[in-house]
């Protein structure tokens, strides 16, 4: 038995080859793709459950001694299909910089200041309905030398997993009204206006917590007319 996963829509997901994205240009294949069928192997494994996830997981400000400085946020959404359907027991992970803008990475040089009670990674499986939900801190901007005074938007990066690895997809969420939205060639690679929009949160006043912290909506939708833009592996 062989399967092909349908095609991607090109009009809402970036191209590989991204002028203003400048890394995009060593990567990028230069030959058209060549379409390999998938076979049993690939569709049915690794499945992941509820089992792969440990409780707290999903809240980024308890992973070390103390809180992570910063302002405290909740983030969460539900995971779609095309038919608006909720995606249940998905993995959705996300990565993130701490509130000055610094990952916790060999690479990442950014002369802001790592903090010692926040790592910027966590995972969750949706519930029945396809709610997921995080506790973290908003993360920073931070430079990334693509071109001259080049700065990446505030964003969570999210991946989520189907039913198997080849399904894995890969976004980002930005916030409302960042600054940096005209400037950056990673956000503008996405070619519609209207599917760069859903790759941004919605503040959420209802879900806020009083003293406690804000809240920000973001629902991906996996396919169809109103799918979320993916990263191309
Ligand atoms: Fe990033």
């Amino acid at each position: 038995m062989t399967l092909v996963y349908p095609r991607d829509s090109f009009s809402v997901h970036p191209p590989r080859d991204y002028a203003g994205y400048r890394s995009t240009a060593k990567r990028a294949p230069k030959r058209p793709l060549v379409v390999i069928p998938q076979t049993l192997t690939e569709l049915t494994g690794p499945v992941y459950g509820h089992d792969a996830v440990r409780p707290g997981d999903d809240d980024l400000t308890r992973q070390h001694g103390g809180e992570p400085l910063g302002e405290r946020i909740i983030v969460h959404g539900r995971v779609l299909d095309e038919d608006a359907r909720p995606v249940a027991n998905t993995l959705v992970e996300i990565w993130q910089a701490n509130a000055s803008g610094r990952y916790i990475h060999v690479a990442d040089q950014h002369p802001a200041p790592l903090d010692p009670n926040f790592t910027g990674a966590g995972r969750t499986a949706t519930s029945a309905d396809g709610t997921y939900k995080f506790i973290t801190v908003k993360p920073g901007a931070y430079p990334w030398r693509n071109h001259p005074n080049a700065w990446r938007p505030a964003h969570i990066h999210f991946s989520l997993f189907g039913h198997s690895f080849v399904s894995r997809l890969v976004t980002q969420m930005y916030f409302p009204a960042d600054p940096l939205f005209p400037f950056d060639p990673i956000y503008n690679s996405v070619p519609d206006e209207n599917a760069r929009q859903r790759m941004v949160s919605s503040f959420d006043l209802d879900n806020t917590v009083p003293e406690w912290a804000l809240c920000y909506r973001f629902d991906i939708v996996l396919r169809g007319r109103h799918q979320t833009p993916m990263e191309h592996a």
